[in-house]
């Protein structure tokens, strides 16, 4: 077998080190022997992703609710299309900070500065929807950049912030076509 300090390539252990390792430490849950994150620091990243994902679930509602003017029935479903999917994330993410050992925060006091995306203002379905994308592209800029942190010390956190990336640019996208749907041309470079 390689010596796993003369090889680039990753150590596996034996099935009976696996086996031994697991019921050591067994109420640290799904944080194992592997996990090369930093448990603490993780949970506190994922509270402001929850915040950032239970602000855009509360966005979308108020304005699915508050919607007005011609043609603002598909929009108002597309609204609420979206606050529908921030609710999955939302819900994913509490899960994981369980998971790691940490209780989700759903407090409503700080909740606005816990996340990074905003509640807005809009008074208008045009301003609404710029509100949305401009919410969405924080999240997108967001959770790219969590993506590159976590990387390989935390595959899990990972792979469910990629599934929430890859939603939140169609998010981006469905704003940007509303917009150019309501204002006649891209405010965006194409
Ligand atoms: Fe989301
Ligand atoms: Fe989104």
């Amino acid at each position: 077998m390689d010596n796993p300090k003369t090889t680039s390539k990753p150590f596996i252990s034996d099935i009976e080190t696996l086996r031994k390792r697991a019921r050591e430490h067994i109420a640290n849950g799904v944080v194992t022997f592997t996990y090369q994150g930093n448990a603490e620091k993780t949970i506190e990243i994922l509270q402001s992703v929850l915040a950032t994902e239970i602000v855009c679930v509360l966005r979308y509602t108020m304005h699915a609710v508050a919607a007005t003017g011609i043609s603002s029935d598909a929009v108002k479903a597309e609204f609420m299309e979206h606050a529908k999917e921030e609710q999955i994330h939302m819900n994913e993410v509490a899960e994981r900070i369980n998971q790691l050992g940490g209780k989700p925060n759903f407090d409503p006091q700080g909740l606005a500065t816990r996340a990074a995306s905003e509640y807005g203002t809009a008074g208008n379905l045009v301003d609404m929807i710029k509100e949305n994308l401009v919410a969405e592209r924080i999240a997108v800029d967001h959770y790219r950049e969590l993506i590159r942190y976590f990387g390989n010390d935390d595959p899990a956190t990972r792979t469910m912030l990629e599934g929430i990336l890859v939603v939140e640019e169609e998010h981006a996208n469905d704003m940007h076509d509303l917009l150019v749907a309501h204002e006649g041309h891209p405010m965006l470079p194409s």
